[in-house]
């Protein structure tokens, strides 16, 4: 996930309210979509975005923090959302977590300091016969092994150039 240029910020906020629109029913949805394209909400963005639909800065933030989806820290390069769905806990999800905790030395909602994974845990991704499930940004793992997600997570490492 890249982090915010602040020079860009005016221009961001301006595509986000052309593309979403402007209306106060939109005040979802413009904070959707800043975090699918940042990971997070970046503060500046959302100022900026309350002046361009006219709303008070914090009744966009009182929107924001009222739904637990929105982050407002930056994520690393790699966002992993491991299951806890009841079919992933069943097969075994909660040792994948360890796991990937333990490798990349991370807690709930910790990313590396080399910016490069955060890790998250999520209610059931929608893909339990694939269970357990992990995600990586946009790419779903499933039937994983712990031996499974060690190699991914290496995969991703060697990756990052
Ligand atoms: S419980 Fe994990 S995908 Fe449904």
């Amino acid at each position: 996930m890249p982090l915010i240029d602040e020079s860009t910020i005016p221009a961001e906020a301006k595509s986000l309210v052309s593309e979403i629109g402007s209306t106060p029913d939109k005040s979802i949805p413009l904070l959707q979509e800043m975090q699918r394209r940042y990971g997070y909400i970046p503060e500046k963005l959302v100022e900026a975005v309350a002046k361009e639909i006219g709303m008070p800065l914090a009744e966009l933030y009182g929107v924001a923090t009222f739904y637990s989806q929105f982050r407002f820290t930056p994520v690393g390069k790699y966002l992993i959302r491991v299951c806890k769905g009841t079919a992933c806990h069943v097969a075994g999800t909660e040792m994948l977590y360890s796991v990937i905790s333990d490798e990349l030395n991370v807690d709930e909602g910790e990313t590396t300091e080399d910016m490069l994974f955060t890790l998250t845990s999520v209610a059931c991704l929608g893909c339990c016969s694939l269970a357990p499930v992990v995600m990586i940004n946009d790419t779903v793992y499933g039937k994983l092994t712990t031996a499974k997600i060690k190699k991914i997570l290496n995969g991703y490492r060697n990756e990052k150039g």
